[in-house]
């Protein structure tokens, strides 16, 4: 098993980034340096921070997960954070011999499986976003047999009070909570099914992966899967709160990037590399509520 004496987080600010210093084995020094310490498009500032951490692996946490805005005016900056910026830090990395953990999505896939993706199935994103992850983990993977990409879905965590992240409220749970204190009942997609992940879970399950194998692509989530209006019935039933919610089709809701209808991933092959199987998503969103 690896051991890493100090690694660098990018993103430092974000969900999974912030999972994954809290998750960190003791002997391990994280160094975080967010958006205002290193923009990772900024070749520059990547070379100068790496030479000045010298860390032994880098996990890279900063994206730009806008999928809607992506598809109008954050076409740009959806580019430079999650293809540029990876190329930059894939390439640095590469050079001073130092392996990336990058993260992309389920996004990159088209949804018209039934059955949960592999790794090994075609890409074919539906919108700018997953066009731009998928940019992203072919630079990182065709960059250096040691770097890894980690396809994750469907993110949500603890979220202290002056945490940045892009999304409002956070995440889905805390988003369902925020609305459920507001109104009587929400209308939530039905036709949308996928994983929640839970991060301090993934984070864990990234940490074994790293120690036991030698980079590549993978897919990481909680077990199971569920339509997000399901999704979110359960977020109420467990916090105990009276919203209604009513099943409407991607059609009715009209959001302005296309997702895929179904984006399950496979974890047979991070199994196969000894990561233990991430718990089913509804015992991880239990957790998670009673904490909030
Ligand atoms: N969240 C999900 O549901 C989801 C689903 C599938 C895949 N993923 C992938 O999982 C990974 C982690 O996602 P997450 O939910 O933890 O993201 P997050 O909470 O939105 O955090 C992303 C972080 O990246 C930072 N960032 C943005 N542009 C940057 C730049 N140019 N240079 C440096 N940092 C920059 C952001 O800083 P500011 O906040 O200051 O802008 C933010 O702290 C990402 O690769 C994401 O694409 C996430």
């Amino acid at each position: 098993m690896k051991s890493y004496s100090k690694v660098l987080v990018t993103g430092a600010s974000g969900q999974l980034a912030r999972a994954l210093m809290q998750a960190a084995p003791q002997q391990t020094q994280c160094v975080g340096v967010t958006r205002h310490e290193l923009d990772i498009s900024d070749d520059c500032a990547v070379w100068e921070t790496l030479e000045a951490h010298k860390p032994e692996l880098v996990f890279n946490g900063a994206a730009y997960n806008l999928v809607d805005k992506a598809e109008s005016d954050g076409q740009a900056d959806a580019l430079r954070v999650n293809a540029l910026g990876p190329a930059r830090l894939a390439k640095a990395c590469r050079e001073m011999e130092i392996p990336l953990v990058h993260f992309s999505t389920d996004f990159v896939f088209d949804g018209h499986k039934r059955q949960p993706y592999e790794e090994t199935d075609a890409a074919q994103p539906l919108g700018v976003y997953g066009a731009s992850k998928l940019a992203g983990e072919n630079i990182v993977v065709a960059a250096s047999p040691r770097h890894f990409a980690i396809r994750v879905c469907r993110l949500y965590g603890p979220i202290p009070a002056n945490g940045a992240t892009q999304k409002p409220a956070g995440n889905f749970p805390l988003l369902m909570l925020k609305l459920a204190s507001e109104r009587e009942s929400v209308r939530v997609v039905n036709d949308q099914v996928g994983t929640p992940t839970y991060t301090p879970d993934l984070a864990r399950a990234v940490w074994q992966l790293v120690q036991n194998s030698e980079g590549g692509l993978y897919q990481l989530s909680n077990a199971g899967e569920v339509a997000f209006d399901e999704y979110a019935r359960t977020v109420f039933e467990i916090a105990g709160a009276s919203c209604r919610v009513e099943g409407i089709s991607s059609e009715e809701y009209n959001a302005p990037a296309r997702r895929p209808r179904y984006s399950t991933m496979s974890n047979e092959k991070a199994h196969r590399c000894g990561v233990v199987p991430l718990r089913d998503w509804r015992e991880a969103l239990e957790e998670f509520l009673v904490a909030v």
